[in-house]
């Protein structure tokens, strides 16, 4: 499996409730973590028992060293990764407020370029049968993936669209499998899952040809309300989101969690709706715990 996305640092305060504007409050804790969509699904692919590569760019700061040794730690394959010289390391600053669960993020990118092409090319591409990519970069990720079409049609595409912007859902045209986040079906004007995968896959499959627009797969996670997706073999399936037995402590990554476990699933031949509860289930697991340490 080869995830193509973001990496990044998260520096991440766990607060006893979210702060109002101008405030000066105190944490109940504070740590750095690696983060990044493809990053965390790369993760949880790992702990799961997969070896994913992970294909970014990073700064050759002094972040670096962290970033690539939590890498290291959880087994994620690091030829994916493309260091670029005097650029600032991503990060993002994360409030987790314990009163509501909720996480609020302020990413930061300064300047470090994105995966070109030329980068994606000279990665061993005919190891990968599945390749994941995170919705960001959209010129180049279009063209990464017509490339790996044409040159390896056997290999799985899947995308995630997550983040609001435009011509996102471009990246149907060459994926088998879509994830389509709540904010981006909200955008699309969704209000309940089950019609947004639904709907998704029907209009990729009207407006598919021979060459493009292979989606067959439709997903949308829709936080605490769970997952629906849409085959054409299964239709639409939908599960309940898993609750945590102690209550939800942190819902950083989530979605890039619940990505992770249905990528784990749906390379391994299950059905959509073992994916679905799978991912829910492990979705679950991960909003009741703190990182991913105790994950495992
Ligand atoms: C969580 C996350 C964080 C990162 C942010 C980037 O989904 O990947 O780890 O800081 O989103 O938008």
């Amino acid at each position: 499996m080869l995830c193509v996305g973001h990496c990044c640092i998260d520096y991440i305060s766990e607060v006893a409730a979210y702060p109002t504007e101008d405030e000066d409050i105190r944490c109940v804790s504070q740590k750095w973590q690696r983060g990044g969509n493809a990053s965390n699904t790369s993760t949880v692919l790992a702990l799961l028992g997969d070896t994913p590569t992970l294909a970014c760019t990073l700064a050759n700061s002094p972040e670096k060293q962290f970033l690539v040794t939590d890498m290291a730690k959880y087994g994620i394959k690091e030829d994916g990764v493309v260091y670029h010289d005097g650029v600032a390391c991503p990060s993002s600053v994360v409030i987790c407020s314990l009163a509501s669960g909720s996480r609020t993020i302020i990413h930061s990118n300064q300047n470090l370029p994105e995966l070109s092409v030329e980068d994606f090319k000279s990665l061993p591409l005919h190891t990968f049968s599945w390749v994941h990519f995170e919705g960001r970069n959209l010129s180049n990720v279009l063209m990464m993936q017509q490339m790996l079409r044409r040159a390896y049609p056997s290999a799985k595409i899947s995308s995630e669209l997550e983040k609001v912007r435009p011509d996102m859902d471009l990246l149907t045209l060459n994926s088998d499998v879509i994830f389509v986040s709540k904010d981006y079906a909200r955008h699309l004007g969704y209000e309940d899952m089950k019609t947004a995968a639904q709907d998704i896959a029907q209009k990729a499959a009207t407006g598919r040809n021979l060459d493009v627009n292979r989606c067959r797969t439709v997903i949308v996670p829709w936080g605490e309300d769970g997952a629906s997706g849409y085959s054409e073999e299964e239709g639409l399936v939908s599960c309940e989101a898993s609750v945590p037995q102690g209550g939800v402590v942190e819902t950083l990554a989530a979605g890039d969690t619940f990505i992770g476990a249905a990528l784990h699933a749906l390379s391994r031949g299950k059905s959509l709706k073992t994916t679905l509860e799978f991912s829910c289930r492990v979705a679950g697991l991960k909003v009741g715990l703190k990182g991913y340490e105790a994950f495992g």
